[in-house]
């Protein structure tokens, strides 16, 4: 815990969080450095911050409604930033973006029906359709040399071989930080369209924009509204996960009436307060402190890029244009039954492995970069010292 001092995050001990505190129940050992879960080291906006004070001094916490100002200021941030014109009536909540997944899953396909990701992918993409029993199948990225592409023509064979129902889409796609095209979403919702699969668009990611590409709703490219649900929210670009506050965008009455009926089914509630007077302050105002931290996250990638070319020229990096999750493949060192022993035990560092995101994960590691330049030194210079 001393490194969390010296690194200025002490803030962090003992405030029950998942990356650091779950250090020893996640992986058996608290002392390591936490790069793996994807939440910040960062401090939320100050703006959210006194909102929420202001609204704790209230004092008073009965029932609540949700705002019409809160839906204002989501439908403004999607439109100014991102060019989708999102209706008020087509917004549901959830308390995250992960919930939302199973229940699409459940509303939108029968069990034993065929989902499909692209590999690799964020591991609850694949709990989220193994357990409620539907066969998972895995189009995998093309990867040149760590320029990961979508294979186009397999993603169309496997949906017909399998008699896909649903194509579940990361986009910024997280773990191999792509941010995909007009282009190419065009083309992989054609397909989806022509082969009337429903897409989920995990797109939580959406504001993590590190390279030069700009984020395009998967919703804007196209007439998609019969097949198409938009999951984002506020969480991962302000540091709010533990607010439980995400949106579901339904723009097609039909697939609505189904979801309400099943949230009506499993007696599905908004919420609490605190998410949406986060939410809705770190939409308002929250975008200077966005940018510096984007900053943030870009020099801490390019150092890992800088520092781990000079040293250990043979890891691939793939290119970071989204999310603050950097994608290393140390295969050329480092044999995939090793992988765990050597960042873990030798390096004292905890990552997410790359096997955890299918496959095509294999011999990779995903690092965590929106934490403090020490805590990336350090890892780094573990690696490097093992390696050299
Ligand atoms: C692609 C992706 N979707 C969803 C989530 C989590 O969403 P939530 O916390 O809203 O359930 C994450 C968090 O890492 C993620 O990377």
């Amino acid at each position: 815990m001393n490194r969390l001092v010296k690194c200025g995050l002490e803030n962090r001990i003992g405030s029950d969080c998942l990356k650091w505190d779950g250090l020893r129940e996640r992986f058996g050992n608290e002392d390591l450095i936490a790069m793996w879960v994807a939440d910040m080291d960062f401090k939320t906006p100050q703006p959210v911050i006194d909102a929420l004070k202001e609204r704790v001094e209230h004092g008073i916490f009965g029932y609540h409604m949700i705002p019409d100002s809160y839906y204002e200021a989501f439908i403004n941030w999607e439109k100014e930033k991102h060019g989708y014109d999102i209706k008020r009536e087509w917004i549901r909540f959830s308390p995250g973006v992960v919930p939302a997944l199973f229940w699409f899953i459940n509303i939108l396909t029968n069990p034993g029906d065929s989902c499909i990701v692209m590999g690799p992918v964020y591991y609850p993409f694949h709990h989220a359709i193994e357990e409620n029993n539907r066969k998972l199948i895995f189009n995998n990225l093309k990867n040149n040399n760590g320029i990961y592409t979508i294979d186009f023509e397999s993603f169309e064979r496997d949906i017909i071989e399998n008699k896909v129902k649903l194509f579940i889409l990361s986009s910024p796609h997280n773990p191999v930080g792509r941010v995909w095209t007009k282009e190419e979403l065009k083309k992989a919702l054609d397909i989806c369209k022509a082969n009337n699969v429903f897409v989920l668009a995990d797109e939580i990611h959406q504001d993590i924009i590190i390279g030069d590409k700009k984020q395009i709703p998967a919703a804007t490219v196209g007439d998609y509204d019969n097949i198409l649900v938009t999951l984002t929210a506020a969480t991962k670009t302000f540091n709010l996960a533990a607010c439980q506050n995400s949106f579901v965008i339904i723009p097609d009455n039909k697939i609505r009436e189904r979801f309400d009926e099943y949230f009506k089914s499993i007696g599905g509630d908004c919420g609490n307060i605190f998410g949406y007077i986060a939410v809705e302050a770190a939409y308002r105002y929250g975008e200077e402190w966005l940018n510096e931290i984007l900053a943030k996250i870009k020099e801490n990638y390019e150092y890992t890029k800088e520092i781990l070319s000079m040293h250990l020229p043979h890891v691939v990096i793939s290119p970071l244009e989204g999310t603050y999750l950097a994608w290393y493949d140390f295969s050329y060192y480092i044999n995939e039954k090793d992988i765990k022993n050597f960042f873990q035990y030798k390096c004292n560092l905890a990552v997410d492995y790359g096997s955890w995101f299918g496959e095509a994960g294999k011999g990779h590691i995903r690092i965590n970069l929106a934490t403090e330049r020490k805590i990336v030194e350090e890892a780094m210079n573990n690696i490097i010292k093992q390696l050299l």
